[in-house]
């Protein structure tokens, strides 16, 4: 697969990702050659997957020396924090064209087309800021508890990390996730599609633990606030079995080191399975209570319009979902014959037990392989072996979690849920495939 449009970002999982620029430049003006001999396509009805490789005849890759072999490298710590590749510079996170910036209010979308594994590198993790984001010094950010506790308190960062900490791996996803597909606006990529999602490891201390510290009341207080240090005012309510259950965490770390700030350094609160608002970022202090505050960002936002006219509210769980993530929209596949379909399933109610992959719009299904670990309320990885044969393909995955839930088709979701909705959609995803080779958006009922 390569990419047709720059702006997307590149492709990373077929071999010609591993092409120079140069090369990505001759495929893109349709010399094709190169990549002709560097594919060999396996034959039809192949159960092991043909194995692609580049033919060393005539290829100056391999027959030439080439610079980097005969010249003295950049030292150690010639970049004291490591970055990426400059070949890699286009796989970013990326605003949609679609959404209007307001101050810095708005939202930057996970490259989940050139990702793998499970684990999203922290510069790449998706934004959501209601009100721009902030770097608090951590010297003087502190952490409130109060209400039905019978000692408020205040921690300082210092403090928290004198606690037993743990390291968890979760997927965190935005409820607007694929929102814009409710009104079939089929937004080009992966990215803007599904980018509203991340997983990363994040460690810090049970929230139980700071709350049992404080003498909270659980009999009567049965939900907790949390709000954040920024502008926004961001306050989401949690019901206190989420606490109770040990998983909710106030975390300053994530993927080994400390939050990031757009992320909510120094402090932040990690709910699992839960729609991302109520991670609260930046956060400055934890109210306990007897009932659900009903605050600005629970009232009116993330709600659901029904289709009797009523909405739904507190509806915060992040059903089974899944997304083929390569092909997807915005790439082009070279030439028929192998690729590896590989996409990634997460329920916020477990862990996911089958992906199955459809090719020809739903009609047939294939179970795909689960890559370890398969973890609860974390990314899953999953791959399928396939053949294209240079004809019109509809690609879709169909994810199951432990509850025995199965990802539902568009038609199913809307039969439920009605048209008007704009966040909580977990439909089965449709990439479209023409003779081309060129990958779009689609959506099948
Ligand atoms: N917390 C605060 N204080 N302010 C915010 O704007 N945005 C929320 C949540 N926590 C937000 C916040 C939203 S809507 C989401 S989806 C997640 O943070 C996004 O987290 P991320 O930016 O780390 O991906």
């Amino acid at each position: 697969m390569a990419l047709t449009d720059a702006r997307l970002g590149r492709v990373r999982p077929a071999p010609e990702n591993f092409l120079s620029d140069e090369q990505i430049q001759s495929v893109k003006e349709g010399r094709r050659d190169f990549l002709r001999k560097a594919f060999i396509a396996a034959s039809a009805a192949a159960a092991a997957p043909a194995v692609a490789h580049a033919q060393s005849a005539g290829d100056p890759a391999i027959l030439e020396l080439q610079p980097w072999s005969t010249m003295l490298g950049k030292p150690v710590a010639a970049n004291p924090y490591g970055m990426p590749s400059m070949y890699e510079r286009n796989l970013v996170r990326r605003e949609s064209p679609g959404l209007t910036r307001v101050g810095g209010s708005s939202v930057a979308f996970t490259p989940l087309q050139g990702l793998f594994g499970i684990i999203t590198p922290s510069g790449l993790h998706f934004e959501r800021h209601h009100q721009g984001w902030v770097d608090i010094d951590p010297n003087k950010h502190r952490l409130m508890i109060n209400g039905l506790v019978k000692t408020d308190a205040v921690f300082t960062m210092d403090d928290i990390m004198r606690l037993p900490s743990v390291s968890r791996i979760h997927f965190i996803e935005c409820g607007a996730n694929t929102g814009m597909e409710w009104g079939n606006v089929a937004v080009p990529t992966v990215q803007y599609s599904h980018g509203m999602i991340s997983c990363s490891e994040f460690t810090g201390v049970p929230l139980k633990a700071i709350l049992d510290m404080c003498g909270a009341d659980y009999r009567k207080g049965r939900f907790i606030l949390a709000e954040g240090a920024d502008g926004s005012s961001m306050t989401r309510t949690i019901p206190m079995e989420m606490v109770e259950s040990g998983e909710v965490l106030v975390a300053y770390g994530m993927n080994g080191e400390m939050l990031r700030p757009e992320n909510g350094y120094p402090l932040r609160l990690v709910v699992p399975g839960v729609q991302g608002v109520s991670w609260v970022k930046w956060l400055r202090r934890i109210e306990v209570g007897d009932m659900p505050w009903a605050t600005k960002d629970e009232a009116v936002h993330y709600i659901d319009l029904m289709p009797d006219g009523l909405h739904r509210q507190y509806s915060s769980i992040q059903e089974c979902k899944s997304v083929i993530t390569t092909p997807s929209g915005g790439q082009t596949l070279l030439d028929k014959g192998f690729y590896n379909v590989s996409g990634l399933a997460w329920s916020g109610r477990g862990k996911i037990t089958r992906v199955d992959v459809s090719t020809d719009g739903g009609i047939n299904w294939r179970t795909a392989r689960l890559e370890t670990p398969v973890l609860s309320k974390a990314l899953t990885r999953f791959n399928i072996d396939w053949v294209w044969d240079g004809k019109p393909a509809i690609l879709q995955s169909r994810a199951m979690d432990d509850t025995g839930y199965v990802q539902p088709s568009y038609g199913q979701l809307r039969a439920v849920r009605g048209t008007k909705s704009i966040y909580h959609n977990n439909a089965i995803q449709s990439w479209k495939v023409v003779e081309s080779g060129e990958v779009s958006n689609v959506q099948v009922l």
